[in-house]
């Protein structure tokens, strides 16, 4: 077989086979055929899709270049969550404990931040003293003893994807359905959970910036999922407007926590007793969807979900139990409103890029960030605002870009008239 055989198909839309998909998949793992090659089938891929079947031979491939895990041998149904990516979406911080306070048990393998995107690794280490370097024994104990765990994935899972994802990073290559959907769910069916639940988030702060485009991830990501015998549901979420009100990896953590202590933001509740009730569901604790919503709801407010959070930080390691004075930062910097009325729009993309700015996020794989840093909305879409009053709060420290006032002003848009808040979850897709 030749690398550039399988590229002219791609290019003159003739589909490969899975001899062909699995072969360029595993020579260019072990380094036998080129990025240039690889590069430019990737964005043969762009332009003209992939059927579904070569997608789950793509897919198939990308999860048997390595290891898999086995939660097969600890009882009960297994679940795990993800999101497609969004600004201040911290939801798998609360979801994780919930899910577990509500008797399901999570195996949980998550991602870093990339761009104007944060990830759950980055806001967990910002806990001091607390790990997602668990190695499978230590990661299956966990979610054996205490029905959560949240780490890292190990080097060896799914390295196609880790090969792939950075050549596609750097080719302008992300953005193509197949390419997406084979990359989450090669890790997710890696993972070993019995039910996936992904949270596709669109709008100007999601890789998907429309419903339709969301939905037909989703579609796609649940036929992979039933293509391997699992069982996936998509939630498509908004990502037009952050997520809650903070965006930074601590700021982010607080925000969780104060959730977990019944104290909102509302669209966080919402969205996380939305999942957790299917996944209590799906778990068979319960009869109906909206039985398991109710459980959810009472295990955030009764503190059984931010007692689970403490008993996990515990068991990765985190030195403090208390948020107290958690989150130092030189200087916190209002931003005005220049007029009065109400909020109408804050642009996820453009806050998430300034927090990226400020240090919170990383523009490139290996840059260091600064957990103590971002922002704070002081409203929320469709609250009233008073001219001179705080939009949102600055938390910087020493990285700073001027552009960064202009772009944050730029984010919003304020009206006289009444807004009507949309839910956020918009759809849920089975
Ligand atoms: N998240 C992933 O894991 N892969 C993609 O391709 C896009 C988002």
């Amino acid at each position: 077989m030749r690398a550039v055989d399988i590229i002219e198909k791609t290019k003159n839309k003739i589909p490969l086979t899975e001899e062909e998909i699995t072969w360029f998949i595993n020579e260019y793992v072990n380094n036998n055929i080129k990025d240039y090659q690889v590069s430019s089938w990737l964005m043969a891929v762009c332009l003209n899709g992939l059927t579904d079947t070569e997608t789950y031979y793509l897919t198939k491939a990308m999860l048997n270049s390595g290891d898999r895990i086995d939660l097969s041998d600890l009882p009960g149904i297994k679940v795990d969550k993800h999101s497609t990516g969004g600004v201040g979406d911290k939801v798998s911080l609360v979801l994780g404990p919930l899910a577990a306070a509500s008797g399901c048990t999570m195996a949980k393998l998550s991602g870093r931040g990339l761009g104007h995107t944060g990830g759950t690794l980055d806001k967990l280490e910002s806990i001091p003293g607390l790990t997602i370097s668990l190695d499978e024994d230590r990661f299956k104990k966990q979610v054996k003893d205490i029905h959560l765990a949240i780490a890292g994935q190990t080097q060896n899972l799914v390295p196609a994807d880790k090969k792939l994802y950075a050549l596609r990073d750097v080719t302008g290559t992300v953005n193509s359905l197949p390419l997406i959907s084979s990359s989450i769910m090669s890790k997710k069916l890696a993972s070993g959970a019995d039910i996936i639940c992904l949270d596709v988030k669109y709008g100007s702060g999601a890789f998907m910036k429309t419903i339709e485009d969301a939905s037909k991830l989703s579609e796609m990501m649940i036929k992979l999922a039933k293509m391997d015998n699992k069982k996936a549901v998509a939630f498509i979420s908004d990502m037009e407007c952050p997520l809650g009100r903070a965006i930074g990896n601590k700021l982010e953590v607080l925000e969780a926590v104060n959730c977990m202590n019944g104290k909102g933001p509302k669209d966080l509740e919402d969205i996380s007793i939305e999942i957790v009730g299917y996944m209590v569901y799906l778990s068979k604790i319960v009869d109906t969807i909206e039985d398991g919503r109710n459980i959810a709801r009472e295990n955030l407010k009764n503190g059984n979900a931010y007692k689970k959070f403490l008993e996990m930080i515990k068991a990765q390691g985190a030195t403090i139990s208390d948020f107290n004075d958690f989150i130092h930062v030189k200087e916190i910097i209002p931003l005005p409103a220049k007029k009065c009325g109400y909020i109408e729009k804050i642009d996820a993309l453009t806050l998430g890029v300034s927090a990226m700015k400020l240090g919170a996020g990383r523009e490139r794989k290996e840059d260091s960030i600064d957990p103590d840093v971002g922002i704070v909305l002081n409203h929320q879409i469709g609250e009233y605002v008073e001219k001179g009053e705080a939009l949102l709060y600055i938390y910087k420290n020493d990285k700073w870009d001027d552009s960064i006032i202009d772009d944050l002003y730029s984010a919003y848009s304020i009206t006289k008239n009444k807004i009507k808040p949309v839910d956020v979850v918009s759809k849920i897709i089975e």
